[in-house]
């Protein structure tokens, strides 16, 4: 039987596109966040990765207007913790034997999917936020419909760049499910953060739990395993590695709580005190300031003891859980 499906469609050119308006894309404030008192030879891969992504996204055909609004949320100014875990994951587990540059795809395509997670999470209909990174929220810089297609666009561009810039295939398709299950696991956190869905009888400490192991911890974890992996790590690195991220994870959105709580919108870049507000389950919350404080400092400790086989060459992922475990924005 003949098919009568129309040949697929090829996709337009962008720049002959008259009325995909551009976007303004004002300037990066000059006191850039960073993760708090790294040394620059463990914060400085950020710059590679930056670099990295903007020139894979002078590859990708796509509307101008789009892809403003990916460079306006993917290269603002953030912390890029996910991506500096990958890296200094794949260095903890290579040691010198090889250049962590072998990694920047994988660095990459965890900071599109982050960078997805923040617009999408700052929606009206989950957080509702106007303030992100000391600017606008990308629905109120631009639009509610351009917010929900750049987050849409970054997903599947953190995929295409995975299969286009990683060899072998196979690696490729095995970065690609970790960081498929990273994602999702972030998707489900978000569900249980915003609508619920927890089975009866769950108590709030096991909610908590759940959620932050989950919109947090996931994508930490995808980020440390990712780089191990492209590392050629052992069953037994790649164990030791994802204990160390899950104690990160947890102490990451524990932090997060906090701040929420103690620091002021100016400083954060964010709004403060929404949480409580809006009703969320948190740390704090559930368990007051002291003693998330203590669960905080347990986290973080058992998060360096873990990394000990790896001896100094996981020094920077240690310098890392430091600056997380005490960063202020
Ligand atoms: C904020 O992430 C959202 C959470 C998962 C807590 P970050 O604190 O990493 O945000 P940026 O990328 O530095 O802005
Ligand atoms: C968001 O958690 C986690 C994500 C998956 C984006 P929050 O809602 O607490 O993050 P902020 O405080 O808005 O950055
Ligand atoms: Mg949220
Ligand atoms: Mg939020
Ligand atoms: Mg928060």
């Amino acid at each position: 039987v003949k098919s009568t499906r129309p040949p697929s469609p090829t996709l337009v050119d962008p720049t002959n596109i008259e009325s995909a308006a551009r976007i303004e894309i004002p300037p990066v404030p000059r006191s850039k966040p960073s993760a708090d008192g790294l040394p620059p030879e463990v914060a400085l891969p950020a710059k590679r990765v930056d670099a990295f992504l903007s020139d894979y996204l002078e590859t990708v055909n796509l509307p101008v207007n789009l892809t403003d609004a990916i460079r306006y949320s993917l290269l603002g100014p953030g912390k890029r913790a996910r991506p500096l875990l990958v890296w200094h994951s794949f260095a903890a587990v290579a040691g010198d034997a090889r250049d962590p540059v072998a990694c920047l795809p994988a660095a990459g395509a965890v900071e599109l999917i982050h960078a997805f997670s923040l617009v999408h999470d700052d929606l009206p209909g989950l957080d509702n936020d106007d303030l992100r990174r000391g600017r606008a929220t990308l629905h109120r810089h631009t639009s509610e419909a351009t917010a929900v297609l750049a987050g849409d666009c970054m997903l599947t561009l953190a995929f295409q760049l995975l299969t286009e810039r990683i060899a072998p295939p196979a690696l490729a398709a095995e970065l690609c499910r970790e960081l498929a299950l990273g994602t999702n696991g972030m998707i489900a956190g978000q569900v249980y953060d915003t609508l619920g869905g927890f089975g009866p009888g769950v108590s709030d400490e096991q909610k908590l739990e759940l959620i932050h192991r989950n919109k947090t911890g996931m994508l930490i974890r995808a980020s440390c395993r990712m780089g191990a992996i492209c590392a050629g790590a052992s069953a037994g690195a790649l164990a030791a590695i994802s204990r160390y991220a899950d104690d990160l994870g947890l102490v990451f959105q524990i932090v997060d709580d906090l701040l929420d709580v103690t620091q002021t919108t100016e400083h954060l870049g964010k709004k403060a005190g929404k949480d409580q507000t809006a009703g969320k389950l948190t740390y704090p919350g559930v368990f007051g300031v002291e003693r998330s404080r203590q669960e905080l400092a347990r986290l973080h400790d058992e998060s360096l003891e873990v990394l000990r086989p790896f001896g100094g060459a996981a020094d920077p992922l240690r310098k890392l859980s430091d600056s997380l475990a005490t960063r202020t924005r």
